[in-house]
């Protein structure tokens, strides 16, 4: 079973806090966005494997750490996951990107896939899979299912607020995913929103509604 990780910085709880607020507006959300999926890169690549390197500083030689050359990839899923892809893009620039478009219906709320486009050898690379909003979790289970069909192995789940719904549905259908969050939430409301949640992430990104 895929672990959750709840990440509780007090920097990363401080800044939800302003991001669920319904008077922040676009442009101070998406700043908020993107400043808190930055900290939580930081988080998920916690045990990113390291290997010694040897440099000189301009006092002499020194023996070093550098990332072992693992290959990463950046997975947003459309729209909303777009928000927080490059406050992640600017602690691991060299990871490749990929994007899956997937929306929801809002009568059935199922996932409808519109769009792949992948880097060619994700299968060689450990892949951050990113989405503000994880509620029933077809959305997510459905872009997993789809990298996997491609040939992405390694995955990780990074979303901002999630549903228990949700996290027991990605659990049960791809227990190999470990799941970061900056907030674990209540419940769905009726309308399948996260509760008490953000809203609408993709509305509140980009101004539509
Ligand atoms: C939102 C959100 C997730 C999905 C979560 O996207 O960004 O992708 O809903 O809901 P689920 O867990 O019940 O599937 P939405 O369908 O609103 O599309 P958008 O990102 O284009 O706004
Ligand atoms: N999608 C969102 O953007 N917000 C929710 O609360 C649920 C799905």
């Amino acid at each position: 079973m895929g672990k959750v990780h709840v990440l509780d910085h007090p920097l990363i709880q401080h800044k939800l806090s302003y991001i669920r607020d319904k008077t922040t507006g676009t442009k101070e959300f998406r700043e908020l966005v993107d400043e808190v999926a930055a900290l939580m890169a930081f988080e998920v690549t916690r045990d990113l494997p390291l290997e010694d390197a040897d440099i000189e500083t301009p006092v002499g030689p020194a023996r070093v750490k550098k990332l072992a050359g693992k290959k990463l990839g950046l997975i947003p899923i459309l729209r909303a996951g777009i928000g927080m892809s490059d406050g992640i893009l600017n602690m691991i620039p060299a990871a490749r990107v990929g994007h899956v478009g997937l929306y929801r219906d809002p009568e059935t709320f199922k996932p409808i896939e519109y769009y792949v486009k992948l880097p060619k050898d994700i299968e060689e690379r450990e892949l951050l899979v990113i989405d503000p909003m994880l509620a029933t979790g077809g959305s997510v289970v459905e872009a997993i299912n789809s990298l996997k069909k491609r040939g992405a192995k390694n995955m990780r789940l990074i979303c901002l607020v999630a549903a228990p719904e949700g996290v027991q549905y990605v659990q049960e259908e791809h227990p190999d995913v470990d799941i970061y969050l900056a907030a674990l939430d209540e419940k769905l409301n009726e309308k399948g929103y996260i509760v008490p949640g953000l809203g609408d992430a993709g509305d509140r990104l980009f101004g539509t509604k």
